[in-house]
């Protein structure tokens, strides 16, 4: 089957690709769509180390095709949204509500597929960059057969990572002031959820012009292309501001844009060995600096919520494919997202 396999070297479609039937506890899926995160584009740049060989993507959904025994949640037919958590629901961080969390699923990537006898590996325990993947039962998300796949696969990363950051992690309440450094995918999704939760100002910034327009539509009451011009809107400073590029320099705008109690939200990847530098006095008002996996987020719970709020009108989800490109076209699609020409691209398989 077909698949994108970073080699350690480069990304490219193959053909020869193989995946491994379900076993207990898990689920094959036929990926009808999957989202390009940047987060894959770090694996090929190695700002996310990763073993290789490695089928990419981590933003799909999907119809399953086959389930394991002692699976019954989902059935051959079922339309899901993949999450990246392959949690095991029974340890204390499982049990606390925090997947996130959980130490038994980080770190451990698995390889079922592989390609001429030889293993590959998963990405985020998902590798959606295929025609098929097995994941464990509890990733695998029932969604309505209403919303179109394209659409549903965003929910997987983008949205899970930015609304989450917004309505678990930092908690923003009605009439508080929200900054958003990178209005890319997961910071349109940090916009609307900012929208959801009732924020009376939403300042996105991106260093890309182009990107106003989509912000705007998202929710954002103002667009900058600098974090230096913030505070000529928001005098006082914010009360959250997430930081969605994974730049050291913007970590540290994010802080020094900080209201009094404010909280800065880190959600861009930077390097393992990147450092940032703040001041340390510059927090004494009760502010705080936060990390935050995959918006802090319960899958089964928080993607039946945004499937719920998709139909409402409230969550935009169709806005946010700019553009699909069957999967033969990667390449393409990778360029597109680089050079910030689509909001999110997605392969079609
Ligand atoms: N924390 C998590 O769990 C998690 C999950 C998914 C993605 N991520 C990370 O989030 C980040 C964003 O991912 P994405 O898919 O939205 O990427 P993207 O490429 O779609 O968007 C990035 C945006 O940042 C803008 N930008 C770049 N440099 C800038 C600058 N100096 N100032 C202002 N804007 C700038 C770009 O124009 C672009 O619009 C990545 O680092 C990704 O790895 C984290
Ligand atoms: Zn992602
Ligand atoms: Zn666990």
């Amino acid at each position: 089957m077909r698949g994108v396999v970073f080699d350690g070297t480069r990304a490219q479609v193959v053909d020869d690709l193989e995946i491994r039937e379900p076993g207990p506890g898990e689920v094959l899926v036929a990926i009808a769509a999957a989202g390009l995160c940047h987060s894959d584009l770090s694996v090929v740049d190695g700002t996310i180390p990763f073993p290789s060989p490695v089928v990419l993507g981590h933003e799909g959904a999907g119809i399953v095709e086959a389930v394991g025994p002692g699976v019954g949640h989902v059935a051959p037919g079922d339309h899901v949204c993949l999450s990246t958590l392959a949690n095991c629901g029974t340890c204390a961080d499982c049990d606390r509500g925090r997947p996130t969390m959980c130490r038994r699923a980080i770190g451990r990537p698995g390889r079922p597929f592989s390609r001429g006898g030889t293993p590959v590996f998963q990405f985020a325990a998902n590798s959606a960059f295929a025609e098929r993947t097995v994941v464990k039962a509890v990733q695998a998300v029932r969604i309505p057969a209403d919303i179109p796949f394209a659409s549903a696969a965003l929910i997987g990363c983008a949205v899970l990572t930015g609304v989450g950051a917004v309505l678990n992690r930092a908690g923003t309440g009605r009439g508080e002031t929200v900054v958003v450094i990178g209005a890319g995918g997961i910071g349109l999704n940090v916009v609307q959820g900012a929208r959801i939760a009732g924020a009376s100002a939403i300042v996105a910034v991106d260093a890309n012009p182009a990107k106003e327009a989509m912000a705007r539509r998202f929710g954002a009451t103002d667009f900058l292309t600098s974090a230096g011009a913030v505070r000529d809107v928001l005098p006082t400073g914010a009360d959250h501001v997430f930081e969605c590029v994974g730049s050291p320099a913007l970590v540290r705008q994010a802080i020094d844009l900080l209201d009094r109690r404010g909280q800065a939200v880190l959600l861009g990847m930077t390097p393992p060995t990147a450092e940032a530098a703040f001041l340390p006095a510059s927090l004494f008002l009760d502010k705080s600096v936060l990390g935050c996996r995959y918006g802090s987020s319960r899958p089964q719970h928080d993607i039946a919520l945004y499937a719920e709020l998709y139909r409402r009108g409230e969550l935009l989800l169709d806005e946010l494919v700019t553009e699909t490109y069957p999967v033969e076209d990667f390449a393409k699609a990778a360029d597109d997202a680089h050079h910030g020409r689509v909001a999110r691209g997605v392969l079609t398989f």
